[in-house]
Formats: structure tokens, sequence, C-alpha cells
């Protein structure tokens, strides 16, 4: 099987690359990235013989075009992905999120080619903290800041592309990924490279917040499941049930790295900040079989931090920018 993996070089792409290379020798794995500054061509290098590396945009038409005519199927990872940097700059986010998902569409349409679309929970908006209610297939869409409104908006286009043209398309909403590899930018490499430094975490506003993590094996496990057992057409949500405050989170990462718990700063608040994410993942599971092998997020956070602390070489060139863009916010 030709498989085409658009934003491979990125956090959940890179692993999905590097978990297919070792458990489905069958696949010819070709990746689509631009390495923009989310994209590390080193994530790939333990796999580095055993895949063809594409530069380039997915937001170009003749590119995409030729390598989709070589693939069996397309699954499509590259996005900008970090809320805080589209509300300081939206721009790329249409372009690569909406653009290159058209862009990709329309190469799949003139080609017949399977695609699998990766999305995010972030596109039914939040819920109250006490709503007994999660996110399902059916729930609908409520997008609250640029990032999240452009991959509703890449959502929809499968949806019509599906709905009047037959591609042979499905899309996957989960929850917030974490595990190794993962930007410093992030809510957890953020804090454990904080703490590596000896600084404090950095918490939004109350730190009330609520995400549902899955480790991004599980995820890429659950896409592997749809590419094989789902319906073209369909939409499937991909949660662990790890919901958890944000406090929590950094209480327990204090706490591997024995600092009190409450050596916290308190930071400026994310404009429009989503309050809670949950996700009911029953469809996956009843339907297709899938479950999560990571549940306890405790031993999930403490092999991350591993990581971290064992891969400094890799986190550390990203760092110094990163924390300069978030003081310039205030955060
Ligand atoms: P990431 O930012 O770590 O990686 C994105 C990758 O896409 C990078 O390698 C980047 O170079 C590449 N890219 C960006 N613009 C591109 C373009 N125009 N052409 C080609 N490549 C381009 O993101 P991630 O966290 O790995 O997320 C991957 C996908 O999963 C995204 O579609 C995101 O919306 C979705 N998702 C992420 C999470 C999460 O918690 N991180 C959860 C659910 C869904
Ligand atoms: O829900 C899926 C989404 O999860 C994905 O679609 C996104 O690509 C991914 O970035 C993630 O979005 P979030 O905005 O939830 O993740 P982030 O890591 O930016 O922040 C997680 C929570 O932590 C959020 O409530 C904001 C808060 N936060 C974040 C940072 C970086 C802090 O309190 N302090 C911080 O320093």
């Amino acid at each position: 099987m030709r498989v085409l993996v658009t934003g491979g070089a990125g956090f959940i792409g890179s692993s999905f690359v590097r978990s297919t290379v070792a458990r489905r020798p069958d696949a010819q794995v070709t990746v689509l990235d631009a390495l923009t500054y989310a994209g590390d061509l080193s994530s790939l290098a333990s796999v580095s013989d055993d895949v063809t590396f594409v530069r380039g945009d997915v937001a170009d038409a003749d590119l995409v075009d030729d390598l989709v005519s070589r693939a069996d199927v397309v699954v499509h990872f590259a996005a900008e992905s970090h809320n805080d940097n589209s509300l300081v700059d939206p721009s790329p986010f249409v372009r690569t999120n909406v653009v290159g998902t058209f862009t990709l569409l329309e190469a799949v349409r003139r080609h017949g080619t399977r695609l699998h679309h990766v999305s995010t929970d972030e596109v039914y908006g939040d819920l109250a903290l006490d709503d007994p209610n999660r996110f399902t297939e059916t729930t609908a869409y409520e997008p609250s800041s640029p990032y999240s409104a452009t991959k509703a908006s890449s959502d929809l286009l499968v949806r019509a592309w599906v709905r009047s043209f037959g591609v042979h398309a499905t899309i996957s909403n989960c929850s917030n990924n974490y595990g190794p590899f993962q930007h410093v930018e992030k809510f957890i490499p953020r804090q454990i490279t904080e703490l590596i430094e000896g600084r404090a975490p950095r918490v939004y506003g109350a730190g009330l917040n609520v995400r549902d993590w899955i480790h991004v094996d599980d995820h890429n496990e659950a896409v592997w499941t749809i590419i094989e057992r789902g319906t073209p057409g369909e939409t499937y949500l991909i949660g662990a049930d790890g919901e958890r405050s944000n406090l929590d989170v950094v209480r327990d990462l204090l706490a591997i790295f024995g600092r009190g718990a409450d050596e916290i700063e308190f930071v400026a608040d994310r404009a429009g900040h989503d309050l809670r994410y949950a996700i009911d993942s029953t469809r996956l599971r009843t339907e297709l079989g899938w479950e999560p092998r990571f549940t306890d997020l405790a031993a999930g956070l403490a092999s991350t931090v591993d990581w971290y602390r064992a891969n400094e070489a890799w986190w550390r060139p990203a760092k110094v920018s990163t924390e300069e863009r978030y003081a310039r916010t205030g955060q």
C-alpha cells in the first residue's frame, strides 16, 4: 500500500510515520511537509531509509496532484496547529488548513484516491465544566478561534466533496494529544521544558480549563483503524476519557520534578479561551473495535518527561524563539 502522509514531519504525523514503518512493512510511505517552524526532519531520522521525503506545500496544486496520483491512500495531518499563533496571525491558518485541504480534495477527486482527514474536537466549541454531555459525531459545529474555524472549514469541505463528488474520505476529530516529539509551544512540553530549565510552569487564567488528553500513539492507532475498517463518508471521534484541568496536569508535572504544588506562574489568559473539551468515542469503540492502550495519564506524563529529559538536543533549538513569542503576548 502506497501511503502519502501530509504534515509527516510534525508531532502527530511523524509519530504516525514511525509507527507505520515499524508495524506495517507492506506500507510504502511518502511524506509531504513544508517544514514550517513546526516541522522537524530529525523527527523522522529513525525511519529516513524507509520513507520518501518531499519538502513542499499542501496548497501547491501541481505537486499535490503528482504525489496523489502515485498514492493508494492519503493521510492528511498538515496544518497550522497552534491556537495562540492563530490569534497573532490567522493568515497561514486559512492558507494551509482551508486552501491546502481544498487542494488535496481536488487531487483525490481527480485520481479516485482514498483520503483520511485528521481533525480536532475544537470544531465543536466548548462545554461548561458541569455539562453532563460530551462531544459526539452529531454535535453542531461552533468553533471559537481562527485555528478551530479553519479546521471546521476544512472538515466541511471534506463533507461536501464526499456528498457532491463521491470522494472516498473519512474524518476523525481527536482530543488533545501528548507524547514525545511535540513542539515546545504546546502546553505539556512547554511546562516540562520550563521545569527542566528550573523555572515555574505558566498557566493561563486560573487554570480551570479542562482538556481531554490522549497519547499520540493511541490517536494514530485509531487513524489506522478508521482507514482499514471505517466507512467512507463517515466521521469518527477519537478520545481516551482523559479529562483533566490544566492545574491538575501542572501539579502532576510538579510532583514528577519534586517541586511544590504551588510553584505556578499564572499568566495572561488566551483570548476566547475554550473552557472544556470532552469526547464520547463510543462509535469508534463499538463499531470499529478501537480501544486506547495508554489509559494512565500520570504514567504517560512521567514517560513523556523522561523523553524530554533524554532528548534536549531535539527541543532546545525551538525553545528560545518560542519563549520570545510568548513574552510578546505576556504569556
Ligand atoms: P504540528 O504543528 O506539530 O505539525 C504540523 C506539520 O504540518 C508540520 O510538520 C508542518 O511543517 C506541516 N505543515 C504546515 N503547513 C504546511 C503546508 N502548507 N504544507 C505542508 N506541510 C505543512 O501539528 P500536530 O499537533 O502534529 O497536528 C497534526 C494534525 O492533527 C493537524 O491537522 C491538527 O489540526 C490535528 N490535531 C492535533 C491535535 C493535537 O493535540 N496536537 C489534536 C487533534 C487534531
Ligand atoms: O483539542 C485538540 C487541540 O488541542 C488541537 O486541535 C490543537 O492542534 C492542539 O494545539 C490543542 O489545542 P489547545 O489549545 O487545547 O492546546 P494547547 O497545548 O495550546 O493548550 C492546552 C491548554 O493549556 C489550554 O487550555 C491553554 C493552556 N495553556 C497553554 C499553554 C501553551 C496554558 O495554561 N499555558 C501554556 O503555556
